[in-house]
This record gives structure tokens, C-alpha cells and sequence, in this order.
């Protein structure tokens, strides 16, 4: 349901993706994994458009982009900006709202929602992510993780096709780092269709059910999380493991959404 196909993004005559080709089932969750710079947040860019590629294809709902050529319309570029919401490692709230404010804003000023409408929704979400009685907090009272968290609520709160995250848990120690994974395990369960980029194998290996390995601006690995983490067919990503923590080998498999059907595009 979502397809990048030969995409190619450069930056000043560096070429940071080389036709990177990505598929990502409904109801499914894609971990991105890779060294850094290897491109996993330009690819997520991508996906929203917030960078625009110079070659490649993407098609999301039911739209299909070419970039190959003259750019995207506008329209087409805000049609697909609508259906993604994107999470960042450092939150990005904004600091003069409180966490139902936060939620609130997209539904208001872009969805022009009703105010009693926009809250009851923002309430609604603020309770998913366990943070029904901060709403009236401000972004400074909150933790990391409850700040992620909130986050989270308001990338959901235009109801999303595909939720993309950027290292969503990097900022966080530990203990705040598992309250967001537990956030977004909880998602996965319920069918949200994400995509990840994480250095963080806890989360990789707990939430995503595929996984793409991306080096140098090239998929290296592609495949189900569960393989690609514990049997590498790759040297490359058998090495880029090897360097983190914690040893995936151990860590259960996602349970996948009861409705979705394997091989589902
Ligand atoms: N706006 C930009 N202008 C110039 N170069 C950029 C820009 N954004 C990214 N790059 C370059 O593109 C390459 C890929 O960067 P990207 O941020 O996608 O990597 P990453 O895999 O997300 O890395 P990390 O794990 O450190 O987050 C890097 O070489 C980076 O320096
Ligand atoms: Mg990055």
C-alpha cells in the first residue's frame, strides 16, 4: 500500500538513496536500519515529502507520484503530506500549547474541525497514549516520554494512513525509551501501518514485523524483522548488528495484526 519504487534523493551532488525500491503492507510495521548516514531519514522524508526526490515513484492510498521530470503539484505534494504523520527523536512540540493543544492543533487548523469535535478526538488519543490526565500539561511539565508520546497522539490525530517515526525512542533513557515502545507495540497490535528508523533493536525487534537495511543510500537486506535480525544474509548487515545492543536473538517476535493478511499490498 505503500510503494517506493527506484527512488533517488541527493543532497549537493552527494547521492544519499540510489534507487531505493520499498514496499510496506497495511497493518504492518517496517523497521529501517542502518548506519548513520545511511539514509534512513531521507527515506522517511521522502515518504512525507518533506524532501522531494529527483527520480523515482511513490505511491501511497491512492495516490502515485512520479518525480522523474518536472516536480509534484502542490495539491498531489499536500494530498500525500495529509496521510502521514511523522514522529521526531527530539518531539518537536510545540512549547506554547498545552498536550490536548498539541493534539488539537492539526484537527483545527488544517482539518478545520469544530473545537468540541477537535478535543473529544485529542482526548481520545491523549487516553491511547496513557496521557488522559496530562492534557492540561504544558510540554516543559511533561518527561521525554510522556512528551513522545503526546507526540505520537498528535502525528495520529488526522488519522494517518502510515505512521512514520525517526528514531522515536533515541533521546530517551531507558525506562522512558520502553514506555514509548510499549506505545508503539500497542499501535502495531492494533494495525497502525508504520515505518521506523531506529538504531534501537529492542524496538526494532519487539515492534517491526519487516525490515530494510540500508547502507550508503542502498537497500542492502530486505525481509521479515524476525530474519534479518537473528540470520542475516548479508556480511554487511551481519556486521552492522553485531554492533548494537541488545542481542535481538533473544527477543520475542511481533504478533501481527489479526487482520492482516501476509503478502497484502
Ligand atoms: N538537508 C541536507 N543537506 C545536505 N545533506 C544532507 C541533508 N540531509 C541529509 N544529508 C546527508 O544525507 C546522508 C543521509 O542522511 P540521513 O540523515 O538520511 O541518514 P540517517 O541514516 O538517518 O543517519 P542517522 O542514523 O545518523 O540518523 C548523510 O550523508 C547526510 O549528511
Ligand atoms: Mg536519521
Amino acid at each position: 500500500m505503500i510503494h517506493l519504487s527506484a527512488i533517488e534523493k541527493s543532497f549537493g551532488g552527494l547521492a544519499v538513496l540510489k534507487r531505493v525500491s520499498v514496499s510496506v503492507a497495511e497493518g504492518t510495521v517496517t523497521a529501517l536500519i542502518g548506519p548513520s548516514g545511511s539514509g534512513k531519514s531521507t527515506l522517511l522524508r521522502c515518504v512525507n515529502l518533506l524532501e522531494i526526490p529527483e527520480a523515482g515513484r511513490l505511491t501511497l492510498g491512492g495516490e502515485v507520484l512520479d518525480f522523474t521530470g518536472r516536480p509534484p503539484a502542490r495539491d498531489a505534494v499536500r494530498r500525500i503530506r495529509r496521510q502521514t504523520g511523522m514522529v521526531f527523536q527530539n518531539f518537536q512540540l510545540f512549547p506554547h500549547r498545552t498536550a490536548l493543544g498539541n493534539v488539537m492543533e492539526s484537527l483545527l487548523v488544517v482539518q478545520k474541525w469544530p473545537a468540541p469535535k477537535a478535543r473529544a478526538r485529542a482526548l481520545e488519543l491523549l487516553d491511547k497514549v496513557g496521557l488522559a490526565h496530562k492534557a492540561e500539561a504544558w510540554p516543559l511539565q511533561l518527561s521525554g516520554g510522556q512528551q513522545q508520546r503526546v507526540a505520537i497522539a498528535r502525528a495520529l490525530a488526522s488519522s494517518p494512513r502510515v505512521l512514520l517515526c525517526d528514531e522515536p525512542t533515541s533521546a530517551l533513557d531507558p525506562e522512558l525509551a520502553q514506555e514509548v515502545v510499549d506505545v508503539l507495540a500497542r499501535l502495531a497490535r492494533e494495525g497502525t501501518t508504520m515505518m521506523i528508523a531506529t538504531h534501537d533493536l529492542r524496538l526494532a525487534a519487539s515492534v517491526a514485523h519487516e525490515a530494510i537495511m540500508l547502507d550508503a543510500g542502498e537497500v542492502v537486506e530486505a525481509g521479515a524483522s524476525a530474519e534479518l535480525f537473528t540470520t542475516p544474509r548479508q556480511a554487511r548487515t551481519r556486521r552492522f548488528i553485531s554492533t548494537l545492543t541488545p542481542d535481538v536473538s533473544l527477543a520475542p517476535s511481533p504478533a501481527r495484526h489479526e487482520t492482516h493478511e501476509p503478502g497484502a499490498a
